[in-house]
């Protein structure tokens, strides 16, 4: 059974086709990132399975059962632009969803101490950093198996994406399901078990980070510096220098190894081996002939 199951989903605002049959298939316990440029269709996957958005066609299931409002309890959604009220306290804006959320009233206390809260300062005045560990911490207040964030990181400095990465990824030891929307192919690469990209409407690839490059075609490249004898047997696209050898590799884990043994075997000495991974940039280069951002 699936987490999230979202079956050839159709959504069109007036006569503009927003998603164009898009399906993906959410595991429990995964982080799974929704890749794509602006305007991809990304919030709009997110509200329908989150808010219960309207759609025209196609299915969406929440631990195997239709989404319904019952279903909808088992999701925590973090909306792009916040919902936090600016003149209340942190304290009294998790009370406030508390009360709405029949949410028992220690969690507020359990919450302010996990995400180190400042009690009683007002919400404006809070740096965006702490503004988006308190909306992840009001989304939390009901205790939901699935928590869905679209673009988390954006506008967040770096020292506050990397807090709000391991936030994440403390959720998922927790064994929450995690989903999030972001244009950052970074943030989808480092955090996220598997990767949709989407593009204009539709998911064009699926997968590991791994397996998003393969299936692009690009090809690693491995730079061997040290005293390179016996390069001459590696193949015909090997770039050989006096100190230093660059060759091209479809799959540098299982590469790797036969490529340093041939060169060590014929005696030559190796100081330093790098690997240069293609990134999800190239995929959705190859995929879509454009760029993400
Ligand atoms: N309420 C709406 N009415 C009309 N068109 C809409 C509405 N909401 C979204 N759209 C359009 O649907 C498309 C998908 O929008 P969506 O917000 O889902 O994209 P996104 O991938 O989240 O983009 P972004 O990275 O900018 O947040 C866009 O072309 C957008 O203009
Ligand atoms: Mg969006």
């Amino acid at each position: 059974m699936y987490a999230i199951e979202v079956v050839n989903l159709v959504k069109r605002y007036g006569d503009f086709e927003a998603l164009k049959g898009v399906t993906l298939r959410i595991k429990e316990n995964e982080i799974f990132a929704l890749l794509g440029p602006n305007g991809a269709g990304k919030t709009t996957v997110l509200r329908i399975i989150a808010e219960g958005l309207s759609y025209d066609s196609g299915e969406v299931k929440v631990f195997g059962r239709k989404l319904s409002r019952e279903a909808l309890r088992f999701i925590g959604y973090v909306p792009q632009e916040d919902i936090l009220y600016n003149l209340l306290t942190v304290e009294e804006n998790l009370q406030f969803y508390a009360d709405l959320f029949d949410a028992p009233a220690e969690r507020i206390d359990d919450l302010i101490e996990r995400f180190s809260l400042p009690r009683r300062k007002k919400v404006r005045e809070l740096s965006g950093g702490f503004r988006k560990r308190l909306s992840i911490a009001v989304t939390l207040l009901h205790d939901p198996r699935i928590i869905i964030l679209d673009e988390p990181s954006t506008g967040l400095d770096v020292p506050s994406r990397r807090e709000l990465w391991r936030i994440i990824r403390e959720l998922k030891e927790e064994g929450k399901t995690i989903i999030l929307a972001t244009h950052y192919m970074e943030e989808a690469e480092v955090l996220s078990d598997r990767v949709a990209i989407m593009n204009e409407g539709r998911v064009i690839a699926v997968g590991t980070v791994e397996e998003l490059k393969r299936l692009a075609g690009q090809s690693s490249v491995l730079h061997i510096e040290g005293t390179i004898v016996g390069a001459e047997n590696l193949g015909s696209n090997v770039l050989v220098k006096e100190n230093y050898v660059r060759i091209p590799v479809e799959d540098p884990r299982k590469e790797l190894p036969k490529i340093i043994d041939v060169l060590l075997k014929s005696g030559s000495e190796i100081r330093l081996v790098r690997v240069e991974e293609p990134t999800l940039e190239d995929v959705f280069l190859k995929l879509t002939g454009r760029g993400l951002e």
